[in-house]
């Protein structure tokens, strides 16, 4: 009777073994414990052994039979772990990885750097939370001036600053002026400033916060044709060579003359459409460095002329693409990001 459980073992093991898949291993355990099955005829015989035998042989059957249930789970599990494993498929095209762009804005920054850096200018950075003497004094805008309210400013809870008072966000760039001047000490200055602003203001051509860029240049002999020649370089590499810039007299507290820069209409190419004043738009401000200013800077204004300039970039890029409404700049609304 030994030698058969043997013998049933190295069966029961070989067909267990021998199994690739669950059902396989579903045959083999009716080959083993089914009505014929290997074990169920050996558990017969052990009525044919002489009583006194009986009990040690059938402890032996009993753990023959523990150990084949014990390597048919085993083997059960290693299956079917097998199967659940991810099938992939390595003929399918691959997954290729989305791959993001520049926000609108920061795209413009970079063309409008690139621009500037053409003619000599360089880019500096200025602060956004500032002292109202860089926003607006030293800019010849003394305390409680009319001029200031175009300004709409957010003013921040500070301590009051004896020579620069309190602390605004900066509601332009045109806090950099002074600033670069005693940066710089002695021109020529080429500076382009760009920067977040802040002001109290939101509808379709304001949002809150928004970009300005700010070009500062001074030297000997400068003049305002330099100033023009700089905004047509800028307008016909940003907005394309069909687009030219107009000078509209304007008033502002720090240039002398001072201008409003206009650009030609995209949508009627200067003709005159519903978007635009009579073929125009608006750009920004602009005019040459006021006196008072250089002075406030430390640069002798019998010596040295400047001309400053100041726009937004949402306005820049609006009026490049034709979007009607600036607040659609910040909502992340992806389907509109995805377009530029
Ligand atoms: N800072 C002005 C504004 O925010 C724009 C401006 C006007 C800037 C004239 C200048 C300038 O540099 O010369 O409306």
């Amino acid at each position: 009777m030994d030698t058969q459980i043997k013998k049933v073992l190295e069966l029961a093991r070989a067909k267990i073994n021998s199994a690739k898949v669950v059902k396989d291993l579903d045959q083999a355990y009716i080959e083993i414990f089914g009505k014929d099955g290997l074990m169920t005829v050996l558990t017969k015989q052990l009525s044919n052994l002489p009583q006194k035998d009986r009990p040690k042989t059938g402890t032996l059957i009993n753990q023959l039979k523990k150990e084949i249930e014990e390597r048919l789970k085993k083997k059960r599990s290693s299956l079917t772990a097998r199967r659940s494993l991810p099938s992939i498929d390595i003929t399918a095209p691959g997954k290729k990885q989305e791959i993001g762009h520049l926000h609108l804005v920061s795209q413009a920054i970079e063309e409008t750097v690139k621009i500037f850096s053409r003619l000599g200018f360089s880019l500096q950075s200025y602060p956004e939370v500032d002292w109202d003497w860089y926003a607006f004094g030293s800019l010849n805008m003394p305390k409680n001036h009319p001029a200031r309210d175009d300004w709409e400013t957010f003013f921040v809870k500070s301590e009051i600053n004896p020579k620069y008072g309190s602390q605004v966000l900066t509601p332009h760039t045109s806090n950099g002026q002074v600033r670069e001047m005693e940066r710089v000490k002695i021109p020529p200055v080429r500076m382009l400033n760009i920067s977040r602003c802040y002001r109290r203001q939101i509808d379709v051509s304001h949002t809150p916060m928004f970009h300005q860029f700010e070009g500062l240049l001074i030297d000997e002999d400068v003049s305002i044709s330099h100033l023009k020649g700089t905004f047509d370089y800028f307008t016909t590499n940003f907005f394309g060579p069909s687009r030219t810039t107009r000078l509209r007299p304007h008033h502002f507290r720090f240039t002398e003359p001072s201008f409003e820069v206009d650009v030609t209409c995209g949508v009627c190419q200067g003709l005159g459409c519903r978007l635009c004043k009579a073929g125009w738009l608006e750009l920004g401000g602009a005019g040459m460095v006021h006196p008072k200013v250089l002075s406030a800077g430390e640069i002798d204004p019998t010596r040295y002329k400047g001309f400053a300039f100041g726009w937004g970039i949402e306005r820049t890029i609006a009026m490049k693409t034709n979007i009607p409404d600036i607040r659609f700049f910040y909502q992340n609304d992806i389907r509109f990001l995805e377009q530029f």
